[in-house]
């Protein structure tokens, strides 16, 4: 019986593994998830999750999942097994373990449309890579000595655009504030000229897919979407061809005053690479900037009172370049007096989350108090509810700037992260606080406004107005 000695020869090795077997499952169920719900199978909870509500609250699908799990708890979501996180330690904790255990991961139908090469999608020295050119672009030094100026320029040019008594859609006025500054900047398009409208146009098709479902069939704004990007991958490229033949024409260099001329002369990119970097600053250099700006005029319209400090302080600088015989635009020296604006800035972005929430998954298994985060599960720090929440700020629904002021505790600066953090904190947080600044300066010396039809901010989770926040304005004579 030739059969049963193998067999028994080989017993103690079945054995062994069934019993191995059985430890790795015990192993497996061993994990301490935190408390929550997978809801249905692949769907999850993503529908509840993605319901829009006010975006100066928690929203109700949150409020109802912190109450009955606590700050980090269980869900499917996108597809995957996830962790919401609202503790804003391991937010922290997350934004800085980037690359050794969390890995950023935005869900494929964000990649499809922004591209593979773009830097929210890459990881690793690819990305290390792409950050440092839009990080060099951005740079302090660029910001003082060329920047401001540009924006100085675009903010007039919309400002003074405005028709006093009539109905102004505040949202797309700054749309077209932040858009003319980043194509000005990023290709040396000049805003208005068919070239600018052209893509302007593409991106507002484009920015619809973003929002969407990513269903890519015939009809669906996602498919709209993908013929947008082809169409302004299209332009970019034709711009960019354009310039390196005039250059190689008459045998100068390429002119670095713009990222694509930076990007031209000084990276070893591909052409496909440069187009989908071009792209991703298009997209995340003015969406949330421009709704930053519309946040701040629709929180102050309620709140007379930051409105007549903004006044104030600006009065008070624009009176000193008048007496210092200055005729020239505003100076880093004139922004770095904005005090008390930079309080209105971070109120209004602790209020108006304009990103509220970031996709990462875990490269191992993560142990966090006490919990486990299996490996590959996705987790979602979610800023918004960190910053709306009463322990870390006081009567959190209220707009107030001047808790910004002299005597803010940790509480406050620990557990604000607008811009994010660590390896991917954003780029072009300077600049967007500098377009707020510039715009706010010279709105408030110019203009009173109110609302002309109610409405209000909505997180679809992307935030925006959804009647572009109409308000009226008047003339208001500050300075004779
Ligand atoms: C108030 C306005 C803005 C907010 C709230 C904001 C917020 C953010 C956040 C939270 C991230 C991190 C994403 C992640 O870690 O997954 C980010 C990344 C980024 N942002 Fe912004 N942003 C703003 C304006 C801008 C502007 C004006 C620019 C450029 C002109 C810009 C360029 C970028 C870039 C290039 C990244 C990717 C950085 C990287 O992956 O290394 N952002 N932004
Ligand atoms: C491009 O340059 C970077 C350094 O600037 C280098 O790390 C990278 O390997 C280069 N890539 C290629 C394809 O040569
Ligand atoms: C605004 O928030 C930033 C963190 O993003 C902080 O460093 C800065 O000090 C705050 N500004 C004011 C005026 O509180």
């Amino acid at each position: 019986m030739p059969e049963l000695v193998f067999f028994f020869s080989l017993a103690p090795a079945i054995l062994a593994l069934i019993l191995l077997l059985k430890l790795f499952k015990r192993k497996k169920k061993s994990y301490n998830l935190p408390p929550g719900n997978m809801g249905w199978p692949y769907l999850g909870e993503t529908l509840g999750y993605l319901k829009p509500y006010c975006a100066i609250t928690t929203g109700d699908f949150m409020e109802q999942h912190i109450s009955r799990y606590g700050k980090i708890y269980k869900s499917n979501l996108f597809g995957y097994p996830t962790i919401v996180s609202v503790d804003p330690e391991l937010n922290r904790y997350v934004l800085q373990n980037e690359g050794r255990l969390f890995e950023c991961s935005y869900p494929s139908s964000l990649g499809g449309i922004l591209g593979k090469w773009s830097m929210l999608v890459l990881v690793g020295d690819m990305h290390k890579n792409m950050r440092m050119i839009s990080v060099n672009f951005m740079s302090s030094a660029r910001l003082r000595t060329h920047l401001i100026q540009d924006v100085e320029t675009q903010a007039l040019l919309v400002l003074k655009s405005w028709q006093v008594d009539k109905k102004i859609l505040a949202q797309d006025e700054a749309k077209k504030f932040t858009f003319n500054l980043i194509v000005k900047n990023i290709m040396s398009m000049e805003p208005g000229t068919p070239e600018s409208e052209k893509l302007r146009r593409e991106y507002i098709t484009f920015m619809k897919g973003i929002i969407s479902a990513p269903l890519n069939l015939p009809g669906t704004a996602y498919r709209r979407a993908l013929k947008s990007r082809s169409n302004i991958l299209q332009l970019i490229e034709h711009n960019m061809n354009e310039r390196l033949q005039k250059t190689n024409g008459d045998g100068k260099k390429v002119e670095d005053d713009d990222l694509l001329g930076w990007v031209l002369k000084h990276s070893n990119l591909t052409t496909e690479q440069i187009l989908d970097l071009i792209l991703s600053m298009l997209f995340a250099g003015h969406e949330t900037s421009s709704v930053s700006i519309s946040l701040a005029i629709y929180l102050l319209q309620g709140c007379l009172k930051a409105v007549e400090e903004l006044r104030e302080e600006h009065i008070r600088i624009a009176k000193a370049k008048e007496q210092a015989g200055q005729r020239s635009g505003l100076n880093w020296e004139d922004y770095k007096h904005m005090e008390f604006t930079q309080c209105v800035i971070n109120e209004t972005l602790r209020l108006g989350n304009v990103v509220r929430f970031l996709h990462r998954k875990t490269l191992k298994d993560v142990q966090y108090k006490g919990y486990d985060i299996p490996c590959g599960w996705k987790v979602l720090p979610v800023f918004a509810a960190v910053h709306l929440d009463p322990l870390n700020f006081d009567q959190p629904h209220a707009f107030n700037p001047w808790r910004w002021q002299n005597g803010k505790t940790s509480t406050t600066t620990n557990n604000f992260m607008p811009f994010g953090g660590g390896l991917r904190l954003c780029a072009g947080s300077e600049l967007a606080k500098l377009e707020m600044a510039i715009f706010i300066h010279h709105l408030v010396l110019n203009y009173d406004w109110d609302i002309a039809e109610p409405d209000q901010p909505f997180a679809y989770p992307f935030v925006e107005f959804p009647k572009g926040l109409p308000i009226k304005v008047y003339d208001h004579q500050c300075l004779t």
